[in-house]
């Protein structure tokens, strides 16, 4: 047999962190054990039954049996339009200024390819989703790290880059709210970023994974709301928490036209654009979700309060929980983020992801997925409360 070796750009790829987490939880449940796992980003909540109505519908439409246009349905586009204009009061040309994604996971990832040369620079948050460093690799560009300090509110502080990463950098990811630290950002501060993206002439990825997902504020802030957003950057939106259909892998991207067009011209070549009755169920979802997405948000907060009201009852304070479906907690004395992380999962069959995986600067830190009932939130949290670490 022939072995044959993988080019340098996939040897450049980043360890998956958080595979061996998985494997460990696996042998765990396998033996027996009652694991809450809170450590992973899988909604665990069904599509709401309209939506998956809506695919049953249209999958038995023979137009959709055949090849989809190349870049997407019109209809869609133009319900992603009406849908930024419903929620955010942002016009979006639909023809211009909108790209259909397999996800959001592969966008963040083509993104870099698309705009980026090898040895550019890209400014990268720390902690961060680790699948914004997997298209750097792919590109072999170069990642700055911004670190995101709790005395910052999570926002990166653009004075503590220096004026040669600014000037060099062609590309910034942001991501609010946030994974993993639950931090969301105000609009001030996306207005200083445009400033920071216009002087510098950076191009802003704004991640809105978790758009749909925010307590204290009345909304999270879209990026796009800012004035001159549009100029400088793009902002991309996947289906996947707002109406738990991470399965389908539907997202999209919105902003600037010629990132737009860079993101439609490598997938003109990667792809096919997504299965016809998906994209139609995905129009459904976006036009008439709006309940669905209330409901959502009152699930994760009584989820959020569930937890975080235990957690102050074992004496474990501190946590930030603003938007996303995470909580970031810091770690006790004495552990640091993979020692405590081990520690609940042998001790308390609890799974947590711990914070050095997203990033150095997420040392000290643990993630905590909402994504179980509250009784079993609180479960986790009384049996890390009788390791007595308080
Ligand atoms: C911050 C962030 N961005 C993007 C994604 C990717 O989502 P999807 O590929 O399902 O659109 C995730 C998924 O966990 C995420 O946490």
């Amino acid at each position: 047999m022939l072995k044959f070796e993988p080019s340098h750009a996939l040897k450049r790829l980043p360890e998956q962190f958080f595979a061996k987490l998985v494997k460990t939880t696996q042998a765990l449940i396998k033996e027996g054990h009652d694991v809450i796992n809170l450590g992973q980003g899988n909604p665990d909540l069904p599509t709401p039954d309209f939506i998956v109505e809506a695919l049953q519908e249209a999958s038995t439409n023979p137009k959709f049996h055949k090849y989809s246009p190349f870049q997407g349905y019109p209809f869609l586009k133009e319900a992603v339009a009406d849908f930024y204009q419903r929620e955010y009061q942002v016009d979006i040309d639909p023809n211009k200024e909108v790209a259909i994604m397999f996800g959001s996971k592969t966008g963040l990832v083509e993104i870099s390819q698309c705009l980026l040369n090898p040895k550019e620079k890209v400014l990268v948050p720390d902690p961060g989703y680790p699948d914004y460093m997997s298209g750097i690799a792919l590109t072999d560009a170069i990642p700055i790290h911004m670190p995101l300090k709790e005395e910052n509110q999570f926002l990166p502080n653009y004075q503590q880059i220096s004026d040669e990463d600014l000037a060099d950098a062609k590309l910034m990811f942001l991501n609010y709210p946030n994974n993993p630290t639950a931090a969301t950002a105000t609009k001030n501060f996306f207005d200083d970023t445009i400033e920071v993206a216009k002087q510098n002439q950076i191009c802003v990825v704004h991640d809105f994974a978790y758009g749909a997902i925010g307590f204290e504020e009345d909304k999270p802030q879209s990026f796009l709301q800012s004035e001159g957003a549009k100029e400088v950057g793009i902002e991309m939106y996947t289906l996947s928490k707002t109406f738990n259909m991470a399965g389908w892998r539907v997202a999209f991207a919105v902003g600037n036209p010629s990132v737009i067009e860079a993101i439609e011209l490598i997938q003109d070549h990667y792809y096919v654009s997504i299965f016809g009755a998906i994209q139609s169920a995905a129009k459904t979802a976006l036009d008439e979700g709006k309940s669905a997405i209330a409901e959502l948000n009152h699930t994760y907060q009584q989820r959020r309060d569930a937890f975080l009201q235990q957690a102050e009852k074992i004496g474990w304070h501190g946590g930030t929980a603003n938007g996303s479906f995470f909580v970031w907690m810091p770690t006790p004395k004495g552990y640091n983020s993979e020692s405590f992380a081990n520690l609940l999962l042998e001790k308390a069959h609890v799974v947590v992801a711990p914070g050095n995986g997203f990033g150095a600067s997420g040392e000290g830190y643990v993630r905590i997925g909402l994504l179980d009932e509250p009784d079993r939130l609180r479960e986790a949290c009384d049996r890390i409360g009788k390791l007595s670490l308080f």
